[in-house]
């Protein structure tokens, strides 16, 4: 984590859409919500996060007892949720975009920022973390990223090069953001 991130709020943004952060595992989504939340003073919800304290279980365990498939309906029941809200940031989990239903309820209300890293820099942020139930060997998550590269472009609004710092990130967003506002 980036300690000289500056996490006083700027003032003179106002916003009346959600702020949605998509991109592959281990692109910096988590990290740039929490502090893009400071800055903005808006709430961040994590869909992973959101399923697993409605379930009680990890992603990592719903995998591993009733599948992907069964996460994806979890998943897509929280992002309908979380898209009915609104001036809050929606951290989502790799995978969400795949399903159209999901991009349709997230645009609604929201503005889609992509966080788009190169692969050594998703690899060198997942740092063998084989707690994510889809990380399993570095080949397999290659084919991943090369597979939905695509469809994350395809869906989102703004691409936000995220081979940089948490804070120039975050200030890549915000750029976007005041410019949408004009
Ligand atoms: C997934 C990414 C994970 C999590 C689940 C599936 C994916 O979230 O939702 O393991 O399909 O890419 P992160 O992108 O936060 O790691």
């Amino acid at each position: 984590m980036d300690e000289s991130i500056n996490l006083i709020k700027d003032s003179s943004i106002n916003l009346d859409f959600n702020i949605v952060l998509t991109g592959f595992m281990g692109c910096g989504k988590t990290s740039v919500g929490k502090f893009l939340a400071q800055k903005i003073g808006f709430k961040v919800f994590d869909t992973d996060l959101y399923i697993e304290n409605e379930t009680g279980l990890t992603v990592s365990n719903i995998f591993k007892i009733y599948g992907e498939k069964y996460f994806r309906v979890l998943e897509k029941v929280c992002i309908k949720n979380l898209s009915s809200l609104s001036k809050i940031i929606i951290s989502t989990g790799g995978g969400a975009i795949l399903d159209n239903d999901n991009v349709k309820s997230l645009k609604q209300n929201g503005k889609i920022f992509l966080l788009d890293a190169n692969f050594s820099t998703i690899i060198s942020r997942l740092n063998s973390d084989f707690s994510r139930p889809l990380f399993k060997n570095k080949d397999s998550i290659k084919k991943l990223f090369y597979e939905r590269k695509d469809k994350y472009i395809r869906t989102a609004d703004f691409i936000i090069d995220a081979n940089q710092s948490i804070e120039q990130i975050c200030k890549d967003i915000i750029s976007k953001i005041k410019i949408i506002k004009k």
